[in-house]
């Protein structure tokens, strides 16, 4: 059986075997008694391999592949699945590992797994099998290594020189997926009654979920784990939403929340942690002279419009990004039932990444406009100076410079987009990241605009000075600036990015898939495919990932205790899931794929 694509492990990659390859060098490792020491000596010549290879690749009840090193393309042995009946279900596997210089690496069981995952999730077998001498204990190692079982042994089965020996029958069986959802389920349909959406954010409700294939609730996380209430486990890279920067149950952030729960939690006047945490802000956010703080992000957004109207003395608001729930922001979007039209016809939208779209809302409200804000890390990031020129244009105009640093501060880099791209807005809001998901936000800014909150421009919440929030904001803003936090989560969402890249080359989904966002915040988008809509793919594409246990909403965020290992699974669910959104690309359906009801997006796009 021919295979088109390559398998790609971690340092092997496997492809059918083509005349070529039957070198003098894979001659002489596999007449080398050393290797085929327990096997039958067989002198094979060159053109021996030549019809061995031919015959293989032509049997449809057999699937041949050579390993190679990735870095350099050595031919290290070879693996088989052979007799493979698809009526049972069932193959039997053989490798060599001929070339010695990769003997004692681990090669094996990697090349073994590999072959594993393949014979169940693209051939889906369900039990693959294999003897092998008893004398050859290397290999029992590594077929245990690989997750075999030994399921009998048989006596003097196998001939090794002039002797018999024992034959060891292992089996390894594709694990069915147990997964269940009885508890999410039945909650869900209690709480369906009495909550809105059974969900305080609507991208954490069961309508962002393939609802029946998916968990509703959740009860605990532990460093990058969760684990739903019907006790399945998953790698998180939801996170909350963006908020879990470190980890869930950080030990230190735990000790700063239980240290300051002994003192109080909320108080009649400041207290020193507002003090602290503000000179903290100024410290790593390149414009905070000023800071408030609030509780959500959209009290920032909100607030730092309100300064800006009060500053500038305009009313019209030019916006590019989600800014939160309230009416100024809202009323753009198709979800704005509610709203007065007199607000909604004062915000403006305009586009990332084009700044003709900005340059036309100037020229249309002139003089009108009183701030420009924007979520400065958008797509694949700013292009062409984009964020450079948005300030000159806007603070040409005689307006304010908001950046919503909601989602890319504490994240992107610990001063947030403004310190990565090197462009100083006047104000800035922040929330989710800052305290590992502890709810703060806060508004930053010029002290100029700032001290317009003592002269007229109301802003002020119970809550700002909550003290938990504050002690683990300065908690997890020191185990971030720790020299390699950032080093090590942006390596791990560079790792899922490149990885991902060539996946979606190697399956040619480039039309379909595209990769966004910036390591450490970014992911996969789906385009329409035939009669496919991007909802329908990315709902086969989250189905299939909650099925390999990893917790993903399309868009990664990445946490300090995610681990290398986390990323490598991650890695490995996304191209199984990408070849489940295949399926359904060239089906041109999701009937028989899609096990829940699709995925309800919550705005249209725009
Ligand atoms: C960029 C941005 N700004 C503001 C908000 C609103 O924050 P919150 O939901 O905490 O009110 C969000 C929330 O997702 C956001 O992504």
């Amino acid at each position: 059986m021919i295979l088109e694509n390559r398998v790609k492990g971690e340092r092997i990659y496997f492809r059918n075997l083509n005349l070529e390859d039957a070198s003098k060098e894979y001659c002489s490792w596999l007449n080398d008694p050393k290797v085929n020491y327990y096997l039958e000596t067989r002198k094979a010549t060159v053109e021996d391999l030549k019809d061995y290879i031919k015959e293989k690749n032509k049997k449809e009840d057999c699937l041949f592949f050579g390993i190679f090193d990735i870095k350099d393309n050595t031919h290290i042995g070879n693996i088989k699945l052979e007799p493979i009946d698809f009526v049972e279900k069932k193959a039997e596997l053989s490798l060599i590992i001929g070339n010695m210089n990769y003997w004692g690496k681990g090669i094996g069981t990697e090349a073994t797994n590999l072959l594993v995952n393949l014979a169940f999730k693209k051939l889906n077998l369900l039990k693959v099998g294999l003897g092998v001498i008893s004398e050859n204990k290397r290999a029992i190692i590594v077929y245990k290594k690989a997750g075999f079982k030994v399921i009998k042994i048989e006596k003097n089965k196998m001939k090794h020189g002039s002797k018999f020996f024992d034959k060891v029958i292992m089996e390894i069986q594709k694990k069915e997926n147990n997964m269940k959802f009885i508890k999410s389920k039945e909650l869900l349909e209690e709480a369906k009654k009495i909550i809105p959406s059974a969900a305080q954010t609507y991208s954490k409700s069961y309508k962002y979920f393939v609802e029946g294939a998916a968990p509703a609730f959740l009860e605990r996380g532990e460093k990058g784990h969760v684990w739903d209430v019907d006790g399945n486990e998953y790698i998180d890279f939801v996170l909350g939403l963006g908020p879990i920067t470190i980890g869930y149950n950080n030990k230190e952030i735990n000790e700063a929340i239980f240290e300051q729960l002994k003192y109080g939690i909320s108080f009649s006047q400041p207290t020193i942690l507002e003090l602290k945490l503000a000179k903290k802000l100024i410290e790593i956010i390149p414009c905070a002279e000023m800071v408030k703080f609030l509780k959500n992000g959209s009290d920032a957004t909100t607030a730092a419009i309100r300064l800006a109207r009060a500053y500038t003395n305009r009313d019209i608001i030019a916006c590019c990004g989600y800014h939160g729930y309230h009416d100024w922001y809202v009323g753009t979007r198709d979800k704005n039932v509610g709203i007065p039209n007199a607000i909604k016809n004062l915000t403006k939208t305009f586009r990332y990444n084009d700044i003709d779209t900005l340059k036309k809302l100037f020229d249309k409200y002139p003089n009108q406009i009183s701030a420009v804000i924007i979520e400065p890390c958008q797509e694949n990031g700013p292009r062409n100076n984009f964020l450079r020129e948005l300030k000159k244009i806007t603070n040409n105009e005689g307006a304010i410079l908001i950046f919503d640093e909601v989602v890319s501060g504490f994240r992107i880099s610990l001063g947030g987009a403004q310190e990565k791209f090197m462009v100083t807005p006047d104000l800035s809001t922040f929330g989710k990241g800052m305290g590992n998901g502890l709810a703060i936000s806060a508004l930053v800014g010029k002290a100029k605009i700032m001290k317009l909150i003592d002269q007229g421009a109301f802003i002020s919440t119970t809550f700002g000075g909550e003290t938990l929030s504050l002690a683990g904001a300065l908690k997890t803003i020191e185990i971030l600036e720790r020299p390699n936090s950032f080093k090590h989560i942006i390596g791990l969402g560079d790792m899922w990015m490149s990885s991902i890249k060539s996946i979606i080359k190697d399956k040619q989904l480039e039309n379909t898939i595209e990769l966004c966002g910036l390591s450490p915040h970014c992911g996969i988008v789906f385009k329409n495919a035939g009669k496919l809509s991007d909802i329908d793919l990315k709902s086969v594409y989250q189905q299939t990932l909650i099925e390999e246990r990893i917790l993903s909403s399309g868009i990664n965020n990445f946490c300090l205790e995610h681990t290398k290992q986390d990323i490598k699974k991650f890695i490995n669910a996304t191209e199984i899931a990408l070849d489940v959104v295949k399926k359904a690309i060239e089906e041109d359906s999701t009937k028989g794929i899609l096990k829940g009801r699709r995925i309800r997006p919550i705005f249209k796009r725009n």
